[in-house]
C-alpha cells in the first residue's frame, strides 16, 4: 500500500492543487491537520467550504484520511471545548475523519481529533481503547500534535509536543503515528521529520511556504518512507532501527520509479 502524507497546508491553495494532482498515484492520502488558517483574510466557513471541495477531488482518486489541527476548530462541544465540526460526517463520502477508525487492507487506521480540554482528551483515550480491540496487525494513527520531547516536536527553541500522545504511544505501541503542527521541526538543528519511540515510528513532514509541500511517500509493503522537502530528501527503512544522521536519498528506490508515479524532484 502506498501512502502520501502531508500536513499543515493552511489554506494554501497551490498546495491543495498539488495534492489533487498527485493523489491518483497513491492508495491512501493522509492530511494530518491544519487544513485551514486562522490568520487568513478569508472567513473560516468559506475556507472550510473550499477545502471540502478539495477533499472531494482527492477522494475521487484515493482513500482520504484527515484529522483536525488547532487551526481547524469551528465550534464548541457540550463541554465548551473547541472542535472541528466541519470535518465530521463525511465517512459515507469516503473521507475518514476525527474519531473514526477503519481498516484498509490489513492496516487499521485511527484518526484522532485535536483536543482542546480534558473532556476531548479523555474521549481520545476511549477511542484508542475501543480501536485497540480491533487491532490484528499494523496500526497507524493520525494525530496533529507530535509527541512531546521528540525531535519532530522541536521548534528550535522549545518542544511543542503532546504528553498525552506520548503516554498513549507507550501504552498501545502503534506502528506509526502521522503528525504535523510544528512547522519548523525538520528544518532546525536538533529537529527532524522522523523519530522512533520504542517500536513506534512518528512522522512530521514540516511546513514552509511554497509548492510542492514537504511530503512523505510511504510504501507499507516495501516498508520504506521517503521525505521530500526543499531542504533535501531523506529516507528510513521501517524494519531497521533509526540512526542519525538520517541518510540522504542518493537515488529513488525501484519501488518508487517502477510505476507511473512522478514524485516531486529533489530540490536539495
Ligand atoms: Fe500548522
Amino acid at each position: 500500500m502506498r501512502l502520501l502524507l502531508v500536513s499543515d497546508l493552511h489554506y494554501s491553495l497551490p498546495l491543495f492543487d498539488w495534492v489533487v494532482g498527485v493523489a491518483g498515484d497513491f492508495d491512501v492520502v493522509v492530511m494530518a491537520g491544519d487544513h485551514l488558517d486562522l490568520a487568513s483574510l478569508v472567513d473560516g466557513r468559506a475556507q472550510a467550504t473550499v477545502v471540502r471541495k478539495y477533499f472531494d477531488r482527492i477522494r475521487a482518486k484515493a482513500k482520504l484520511l484527515v484529522c483536525s489541527g488547532n487551526h481547524d476548530l469551528d465550534s464548541k462541544n457540550e463541554a465548551g471545548e473547541w472542535m472541528a465540526r466541519w470535518l465530521l460526517g463525511r465517512r459515507n463520502d469516503g473521507v475518514l475523519s476525527d474519531g473514526e477508525s477503519t481498516k484498509i487492507g490489513d492496516i487499521l487506521f485511527t484518526v484522532c481529533p485535536w483536543w482542546d480540554g480534558p473532556v476531548s482528551q479523555a474521549e481520545i483515550g476511549r477511542q484508542l481503547a475501543t480501536a485497540a480491540k480491533d487491532r490484528r496487525g499494523r496500526w497507524i494513527w493520525l494525530y496533529h500534535a507530535p509527541p512531546s520531547k521528540s525531535p519532530i516536536a522541536w521548534s528550535g527553541q522549545r518542544y511543542f509536543g503532546d504528553d498525552a500522545l506520548l503516554r498513549w504511544i507507550d501504552e498501545y505501541k502503534p506502528d506509526i503515528v502521522i503528525c504535523g503542527h510544528v512547522h519548523e521541526a525538520p528544518y532546525v538543528a536538533n529537529g527532524s521529520w522522523v523519530d522512533r519511540i520504542g517500536s513506534t515510528w512518528v512522522f512530521n513532514t514540516g511546513h514552509y511556504l511554497g509548492a510542492p509541500p514537504a511530503h512523505i511517500i510511504m510504501d507499507t509493503d516495501e516498508k520504506e518512507a521517503v521525505w521530500f522537502s526543499a531542504a533535501g530528501t531523506q529516507y528510513v527503512h521501517l524494519e531497521d532501527g533509526l540512526t542519525r544522521p538520517i541518510p540522504n536519498l542518493q537515488a529513488l528506490p525501484d519501488w518508487l520509479t517502477a510505476g507511473n508515479l512522478s514524485p516531486a524532484p529533489d530540490q536539495a
